[in-house]
């Protein structure tokens, strides 16, 4: 069986995911989307993107409009925390790019921000709805740690686990 893990990654978190999976399922081969190969000559596809605006940031969005009809696996970082509704809404959106797929499983957790975003975002007058108060500067806060060792455990084992439900 031919695997790809295929992922798109601005500031790292979720090429360190890719990794940890690919440490987990050796046989498979990773690529950035950047340069990967055409999808459609693997037989499993573990599609990493980052969250952007609730959906699969755009160079993942163009590397997933490339897959026909294949068994694919979903993981994400995003700056909510992963058990939110923002998390799963945006799983829900990735899957939604992918209407001629089996999406066989989904992963998410949460990834540090780019502080270039944070530092825009504490410029934001008060009214605006991604200016900063207690509860969100908490959050990035908790995504600055992230993803951690736990994060990556956890990824790997799910797509041994998903590598395995495919096969049987
Ligand atoms: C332009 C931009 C838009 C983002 N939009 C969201 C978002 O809609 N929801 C969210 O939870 N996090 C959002 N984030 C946070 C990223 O998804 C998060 O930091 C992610 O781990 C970055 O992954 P990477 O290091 O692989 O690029 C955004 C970050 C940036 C820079």
């Amino acid at each position: 069986m031919k695997i790809l893990i295929a992922v798109s990654s601005k500031t790292g978190n979720t090429r360190k995911i890719a990794e940890a999976i690919y440490a987990a399922l050796p046989e498979a081969e990773l690529h950035n989307v950047e340069s990967a190969p055409d999808p459609n000559l693997f037989d499993l596809i573990f599609m990493g993107f980052w969250v952007d605006k609730g959906t699969a940031d755009e160079k993942a969005q163009d590397y997933i409009r490339q897959i026909e009809n294949k068994p694919v696996a979903i993981f994400g970082t995003l700056g909510a925390y992963p058990d939110s509704q923002h998390a799963h809404d945006s799983l829900k959106n990735v899957a939604k790019l992918l209407p001629d797929c089996q999406v066989i499983d989904r992963y998410i957790c949460q990834g540090s921000i780019d502080p270039k975003l944070i530092e825009w975002m504490s410029t934001l007058p008060e009214e605006h709805p991604h200016a900063p108060d207690a509860e969100r500067r908490k959050r990035w806060q908790d995504a600055s740690a992230h993803p951690d060792v736990n994060d990556c455990q956890t990824a790997a084992t799910w797509a041994v686990s998903t590598l395995n439900k495919t096969i049987s």
